[in-house]
């Protein structure tokens, strides 16, 4: 059975890009593959997050994985920092990174904008998450678009440990979904979506309220054309509600050109805000049964936690031997 690896930083609320980039990929894949879902902590703290709040956004982010229809008893779902081979392997895999490819990625670029003391961890966020998916002899990566650039990078280090140190990693593959790769803001359609936008008008979070929703999208940036159609150019907002629509509800963006012929602007972000709060009304309602029994999220997680640290450990453990830390005998 191949294996897949994906996470996901408890940073906020998660979106609606997250949920159509990287969730609605992740059930799909749990019935073939060998599959291991993370919560990626360690990652959320290269931006100073508030402890209390962190704490709480793990559990909700579990719940979240689980209420999107991920399966413990398919998948492994478990907390980066409860399996320390992720930290150790991290710092195996930066001290073979170069600061100039790190400098280059775009989500470095923008996170540490202008910035005058920029964190560490921001720049070396990539080995980490490389050091991530080699853990698990990971053959696939299921993430949004925007991930495309890191996924590069892992390739080229897992590429980089195996010609200096000899065949031990696995050299990942990466999925990005056809349709809805990435969802744009509401308020900047150039933009993407993002759960740290301190814009809460520019992304519908999975957990928002019918009427949040209905308001979100009534006040979505579009155009002064005044017609339906899909035109990612010339009309960024309301191709971006297109694809939401499309992609929730399994209609094609043509037969939503159809429906929405004649159509204004009004009806036509009515019947996108019906689409969202249909297909979260199931999940949001799992999401709170989970929040409620405290004792099942910790079952799950610890029994995640186990099995991803026996498989972690012994890739750790190949890779030190590789590169000749420790104790090893040849
Ligand atoms: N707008 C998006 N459209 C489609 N997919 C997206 N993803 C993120 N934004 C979109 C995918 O969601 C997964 C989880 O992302 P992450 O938590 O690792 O961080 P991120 O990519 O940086 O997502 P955010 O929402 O923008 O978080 P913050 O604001 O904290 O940086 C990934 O698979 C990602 O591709």
């Amino acid at each position: 059975m191949k294996t897949i690896f994906s996470g996901v930083q408890p940073t906020g609320t998660v979106t609606l890009g997250n949920y159509i980039g990287a969730f609605r990929q992740f059930t799909k894949f749990q019935d073939e593959y060998d599959t291991y879902f993370c919560i990626v902590d360690q990652h959320a703290i290269t931006v100073e997050q508030n402890p209390k709040e962190l704490a709480q956004t793990i559990r909700s982010l579990a719940a979240i994985y689980l209420a999107s229809g991920i399966d413990p008893e398919k998948a492994t779902l478990f907390i980066q920092s409860e399996v320390p081979a992720h930290a150790q392997a991290g710092w195996m895999v930066q001290t073979i990174s170069y600061i100039g490819e790190l400098e280059r990625m775009t989500q470095f670029k923008d996170k540490a904008g202008d910035q005058e003391s920029i964190p560490a961890g921001l720049l070396t966020y990539p080995p980490l998450m490389a050091a991530d998916i080699l853990l698990y002899n990971t053959d696939l990566v299921p993430v949004g678009e925007d991930q495309k650039q890191h996924m590069e990078l892992t390739r080229d280090l897992a590429e980089r440990f195996n010609s200096r140190y000899g065949k031990t990693v696995v050299v990942p593959e990466v999925s990005i979904p056809e349709h809805g790769a990435r969802i744009k803001s509401l308020q900047d359609p150039t933009k993407k979506m993002s759960k740290s936008d301190p814009n809460k008008k520019a992304t519908i979070s999975v957990l928002d309220t019918p009427k949040q929703i209905e308001k979100k999208i009534k006040s979505a940036v579009t155009d002064s054309e005044g017609v339906v159609r899909y035109d990612v150019e010339e009309k960024p907002g309301v191709s971006n509600l297109l694809t939401i629509e499309s992609v929730l509800s399994n209609v094609s963006i043509a037969d939503l050109e159809k429906k929405y012929e004649g159509k204004g602007y009004g009806d036509f972000k009515a019947g996108v805000a019906e689409a969202v709060i249909q297909h979260l009304e199931p999940f949001q309602a799992r999401y709170y049964e989970l929040m409620e029994s405290e004792e099942e999220l910790d079952r799950i997680l610890d029994e995640g936690r186990d099995k991803a640290n026996a498989v972690a450990s012994k890739t750790l453990a190949r890779m030190e031997k590789a590169m000749g830390l420790g104790r090893h005998r040849n």
